[in-house]
């Protein structure tokens, strides 16, 4: 959760990055992971699990809805699920900073004999919910968002009794809607599709999965019965490939860099990254490749050699999504410039990352033109250190923080203290990696 304490931090320039790391456990896989557990019968057991505040709402959620949640070291938690049918809470479950949390649970909760209320911070309380409360009322789902289809959220058991299927051609690329949609259908009467416009994560279809759901992927149509029983897993979770995202940007930004990224999350749906920075001209090997529970990890190596810049849009930006802002955060480095377009959601993430980095870039002295679906900053630009503005964003405190790496000067980035959301050791790792 978002707190109101406003952190400073400052950071030097540095050479070069340099060294091994070993991420916690996938933010996205670690939501999916708790959600379905606390659904299924049985106890799961994951190593690993994200560290991130925004895990701990969902896992907090788990619990007052009936789940057992134990947490051990090292990441271990074990998940004692309500198979199939949770508690009335007793209180508004909080959601804290985390869409995925409010949206994706919508779903599961939308099926349930329960009367429910969900919350969340000044942030969360902006963004749009409107896109999953609608499909899941197409559902007989009794949900409603505030004025403006804003949250709380509240939701009463489904008219009727039960949800039924629906046949859903969703119009944003989002992988929270297709969970929800998902979460919604395996609890609904018949088989729900569900069509998106361009490929998100894949992490929910291949969690139902290992879960023990069937489910059919026709290109972008995903289709999955209702009335499927889910049984615990275990397993480990791979590193967050987005939180390894900031130091990858970093390797390949400053010359000389070379740094090894043990176990982290190789998901196709989520390693465009490795792509980008590769035709960028940034030299990556994966050196193994393992897979737990249908997600596929890897040890990854990212050495700088030439860093050109290039243009991402369409398909690319939905599964970039995450990773946009450090991209246009660094593109002052590049040769030839970075442009982001078809990237309008990222206007409705934690921040409006648009704004949020061109605000940032031009603290720091770069010319930056922003679109409504992107922005287009031009290579070989010299950077100057600055006060950076994370708005209450965490990836826009990480994002700056790389780039601030070769600035001239200091900087300090406000706000430090958000990185909690999906990294709290964000700070930690850049001080074991930076070469001074
Ligand atoms: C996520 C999906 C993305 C992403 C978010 C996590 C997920 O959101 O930005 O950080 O775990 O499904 P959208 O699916 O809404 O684009």
């Amino acid at each position: 959760m978002t707190q109101a304490t406003n952190e400073m931090k400052t950071i030097h320039p540095a050479k070069a990055v340099q060294g091994s790391l070993r991420l916690p456990g996938d933010k996205s896989i670690s939501h999916r992971y708790a959600m379905l557990a606390a659904y299924a019968e049985g106890s799961s057991i994951f190593s690993n699990f994200s560290d991130g505040a925004d895990c701990a709402s969902t896992l907090q959620c788990a619990e007052a809805l009936g789940a057992i949640v134990e947490r051990g070291p090292a990441g271990t938690v074990k998940i004692t699920g309500t198979a199939g049918k949770f508690n009335q809470p007793a209180m508004s479950l909080d959601c804290g900073n985390s869409g995925s949390t409010m949206r994706m649970m919508s779903g599961l909760l939308s099926g349930q004999n329960i009367s429910c209320e969900l919350i969340g911070d000044e942030s969360l309380s902006k963004r749009p919910m409107s896109r999953v409360v609608e499909p899941l009322r197409m559902m007989g789902a009794e949900i409603r968002a505030e004025d403006k289809g804003l949250s709380p959220i509240r939701i009463n058991p489904p008219k009727n009794g039960k949800l039924h299927a629906i046949d859903f051609d969703s119009k944003v690329a989002s992988a929270q809607i297709k969970s929800a949609l998902l979460f919604a259908g395996l609890q609904a009467e018949g088989t729900t599709h569900y069509t998106e416009p361009a490929m998100t994560r894949d992490h929910s279809e291949l969690a139902l999965r290992a879960f023990g759901a069937q489910l059919i992927r026709d290109r972008n149509r995903v289709s999955i019965a209702g009335g499927q029983k889910l049984k615990a897993i275990e397993g480990g979770i791979p590193g967050d490939i987005s939180s390894a995202a900031f130091f990858m940007c970093a390797a390949a930004m400053l010359p000389g860099s070379s740094l090894i990224f043990d176990a982290v999350g190789m998901n196709p749906s989520r390693a465009a990254l490795l792509d980008v920075l590769s035709g960028m001209g940034a030299k990556i090997q994966v050196l193994n490749l393992e897979e737990s529970n249908g997600e596929l990890m890897g040890t990854i190596k990212v050495e700088a050699a030439k860093f050109k810049g290039g243009k991402i849009s369409g398909m690319q930006s939905a599964l970039l999504i995450d990773e946009l802002p450090v991209l246009a955060a660094i593109a002052p480095w590049s040769e030839e410039g970075i442009s982001i377009r078809d990237a309008k959601e990222l206007r409705v993430k934690e921040s409006d990352r648009i704004a949020a980095v061109c605000g940032n870039l031009r603290r720091m002295g770069a010319t930056v033109e922003e679109h409504e679906d992107g922005l287009t900053v031009a290579g070989n630009q010299l950077l100057k250190g600055a006060e950076i503005d994370s708005q209450g964003d965490h990836r826009i405190a990480m994002g700056f923080a790389i780039t601030a790496l070769r600035a001239e000067g200091t900087s300090k980035v406000h706000g430090a203290e958000h990185v909690g959301i999906s990294f709290p050791r964000f700070w930690e790792f850049l001080d074991l990696v930076a070469v001074r």
